[in-house]
């Protein structure tokens, strides 16, 4: 019973107490917050304000006929608030990371209220992706009947990664950063029978994808099978091809640095002659070029 006391009170500490609300909204969502108002008084006014700046982003004030939102300092609110005239309660619809905050509302009147609201965003998780760890299994391929895998998940932030076996953790990896790629590995064994899961998840949200052992390790298993025997007999055919490749490369060369010789003194005539007017030192450049442009 006191136990159960302690902790309705930590609720209430953690939800109502010095941080204020805590609102965890999915980016895209719309979230509102509440003034817990049922109608605004003629002598009421109500101020929203945002972040440690607490710039004025919403305002009502009967007595001086103002009902107003506003872009915020950098402009990030911009179309993107709603006023209740009612209640006064602000909503913020689209909302981004950006968004982000802590949001406080005032309410003057005979007696000033003020509540604050610590608005957490988190991004939309991709669905985790699988891949076939193929070099570490072929380098024990023969001996080991095991199925090397990563799971992964790319540009995530305040997210867990995690490998289930059924219903039980096998293991995880956390990241706090904004936009980092994350990756699990795991080895199974191909016959097995279990169920593995990888969810990637948030602290409001997650996303699971389901391995399938014999689809994605059949995969590698043929490719890795396939290459050996066709490697050993193509090697042969290669190293054939590339000799008489290389030595018809050989010859080839040997002519085309015969042909260009002839070149080259045919050339040469050509070029002292234009150059009866130049001075020695482009001369000796125009000589270097020669080839080049007898080449083409
Ligand atoms: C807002 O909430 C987040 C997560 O719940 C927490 O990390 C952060 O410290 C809070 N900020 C404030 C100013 O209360
Ligand atoms: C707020 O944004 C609107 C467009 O959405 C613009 O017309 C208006 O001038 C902006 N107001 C201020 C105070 O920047
Ligand atoms: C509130 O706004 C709606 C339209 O959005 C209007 O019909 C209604 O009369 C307004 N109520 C008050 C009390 O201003
Ligand atoms: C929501 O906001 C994002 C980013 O500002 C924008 O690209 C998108 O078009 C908005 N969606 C809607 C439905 O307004
Ligand atoms: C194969 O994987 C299992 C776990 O799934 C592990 O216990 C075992 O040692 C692995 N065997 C080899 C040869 O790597
Ligand atoms: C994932 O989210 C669903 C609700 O959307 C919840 O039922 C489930 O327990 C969550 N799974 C994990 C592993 O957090």
């Amino acid at each position: 019973m006191f136990h159960m006391f302690i902790l309705f009170c930590l609720c209430c500490w953690s939800l109502t107490g010095v941080f204020g609300d805590s609102v965890s909204v999915m980016e895209g969502d719309s979230v509102t917050l509440y003034t817990d108002l049922t109608e605004i008084h003629e002598d009421n006014d109500i101020l929203w304000k945002y972040g440690a700046e607490t710039s004025l982003i919403a305002e009502i004030s009967r007595a001086a006929g103002i009902f107003s939102t506003y872009n915020g300092t950098d402009g990030r609110f911009r179309d993107r608030l709603k006023l209740d005239n009612q209640t006064g309660s602000l909503t913020i619809t689209n909302i981004t990371i950006e968004h982000t905050g802590v949001y406080q509302l005032e309410i003057s009147g005979s007696k000033l209220t003020t509540k604050t609201f610590n608005v957490s965003v988190y991004a939309r998780l991709p669905v985790p992706v699988f891949s076939r760890d193929c070099s570490s299994s072929s380098s024990s391929s023969s001996s080991s009947s095991n199925c090397s895998l990563v799971c992964s998940a790319v540009n995530v932030g305040h997210v867990t990664l995690s490998w289930y076996k059924g219903n039980s953790l096998l293991s995880s990896i956390s990241v706090s950063d904004l936009s980092i790629s994350l990756s699990l590995p795991l080895e199974v064994e191909y016959q097995d029978k279990n169920t593995y899961s990888c969810v990637l998840n948030n602290p409001i949200s997650n996303q699971t994808q389901h391995l399938d052992i014999t689809h994605l390790c059949h995969t590698c298993a043929v490719s890795v099978s396939l290459i050996v025997p066709i490697s050993a007999g193509s090697l042969l055919i290669l190293a054939a091809v590339g000799m008489i490749w290389i030595c018809r490369k050989c010859r080839k060369t040997v002519q085309e640095v015969q042909t260009r010789e002839d070149e080259i003194t045919y050339a040469e005539p050509m070029f002292y002659k234009r150059n009866a007017q130049k001075s020695k030192t482009e001369e000796e450049n125009d000589v270097v070029y020669a080839p080049v442009i007898t080449r083409r």
